[in-house]
């Protein structure tokens, strides 16, 4: 017997968020994608919606832009109003930037470096949101979708200017989030050595670890917070921003190569962290090739996590100590309202 899930999946349009809401609704969960582009959603919607019909479950779309911070706060109203109890929450939307150290920063509406807002800040802010849907069901599941790239944030670049000294900084600095945003002094900073596009997306994979590991200790035992990879799977949409023929050649003839990962399979490694029973029995994990995994030395700093943690409040206007306050109000969950199939 399947107990059936409510399943929240950001960037449920395509690539392994599209395959896990396909796994998941064959597998009779309830699924609602938060995608930022209505045309796209709808695509999706009437692609996954047969599969729905056919296991006698449901699939809708919500609209959220994780590049803007008013997106996400209309978007998460939106989604409480109609689901006051989720039973799953799939941070997995994602950006990897092509940028050279020598371009101009890409930037989110708010003003902060555009990788680490849609990576990090934009599901920072969504899950603080959602936290009372999470905490309403009897047991509850935070999946955040990091990368074995999170290992290469240990590396060092060579910065200046810009109001913030100059030497080497390790990427595995929560520093990078004030440094990079437009009021912490970046957008006027002289073009010196900037981090690329392909190192802002490893630091925000580590980011996704600390605040996995951040979160996972403050919330009951009703919450499992864990981090998963996929694996490394060219077949997504995740190498757009290529030129044309790289990304022809990177998303149809990579994946013939030996140490790739087939979408179904990437979306298998996830959809197991969300739904799995041994997966929902531990918090705090991170898994890789479907197994629990160590992840890098730098993603148990604490100190380094909390200072993202604080620096991250203080970019999405969330209040310090949410977290604390919010769990000291809420009443705890009945098992009430979970649909046996
Ligand atoms: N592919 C890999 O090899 C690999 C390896 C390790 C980890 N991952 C992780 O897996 C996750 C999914 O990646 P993927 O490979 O499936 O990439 P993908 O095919 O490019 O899918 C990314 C998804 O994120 C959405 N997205 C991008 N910017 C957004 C925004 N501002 N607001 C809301 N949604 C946004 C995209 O929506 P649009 O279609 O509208 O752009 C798309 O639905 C990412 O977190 C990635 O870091 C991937």
């Amino acid at each position: 017997m399947v107990i059936a899930k409510r399943v929240l999946i950001t960037g449920g349009n395509t690539g392994i968020g599209y395959e896990a809401a396909r796994q998941l609704l064959k597998a009779g969960h309830h699924v609602i994608i938060a995608c930022r582009d209505p045309k796209k959603a709808q695509n999706a919607i009437d692609a996954l919606s047969p599969i729905a019909k056919a296991s006698g479950t449901s699939v809708e779309s919500a609209l959220l832009d994780l590049a803007s911070l008013a997106s996400v706060r209309k978007g998460a109203a939106q989604i409480l109003e109609s689901h006051p109890r989720l039973d799953v929450l799939l941070c997995n939307a994602g950006l990897l930037s092509r940028s050279s150290s020598a371009d101009p920063l890409e930037r989110s509406e708010d003003g902060q470096e555009l990788t680490l807002q849609v990576n990090h800040l934009g599901h920072f802010l969504l899950v603080h949101l959602l936290l009372p849907a999470l905490l309403a069901a009897p047991s509850a599941r935070v999946v955040m979708v990091s990368s074995e790239l999170h290992r290469q944030a240990s590396k060092a670049v060579t910065i200046g200017g810009g109001g913030g000294g100059s030497g080497l900084l390790p990427l595995a600095s929560a520093e990078w989030l004030t440094r990079l945003s437009a009021a912490g002094g970046g957008a006027t900073s002289p073009p010196l050595p900037r981090p690329t596009g392909f190192q802002l997306y490893c630091i925000s994979k580590l980011y996704n670890l600390w605040f996995t590991y951040c979160l996972a200790a403050m919330l009951p035992s009703t919450v499992k917070v864990n981090a998963v990879t996929p694996g490394w799977v060219p077949g997504t949409a995740l190498g757009r921003g290529m030129p044309w023929l790289l990304g022809l050649v990177y998303q149809f003839l990579f994946p013939l190569l030996p140490g790739t990962t087939s979408v179904t399979e990437g979306g298998r490694r996830v959809v197991a962290v969300c739904v799995g029973e041994q997966e929902g029995a531990v918090t705090g994990a991170y898994f890789s090739r479907g197994v629990r995994t160590e992840s890098s030395p730098e993603s148990h700093d604490k100190e380094a996590a909390g200072e993202m943690w604080r620096l991250s409040e203080v970019a999405t206007g969330i209040k310090h100590d949410y977290v604390q306050q919010l769990l000291t109000s809420t009443p705890t969950p009945t098992s009430a309202g979970t649909d046996a199939l």
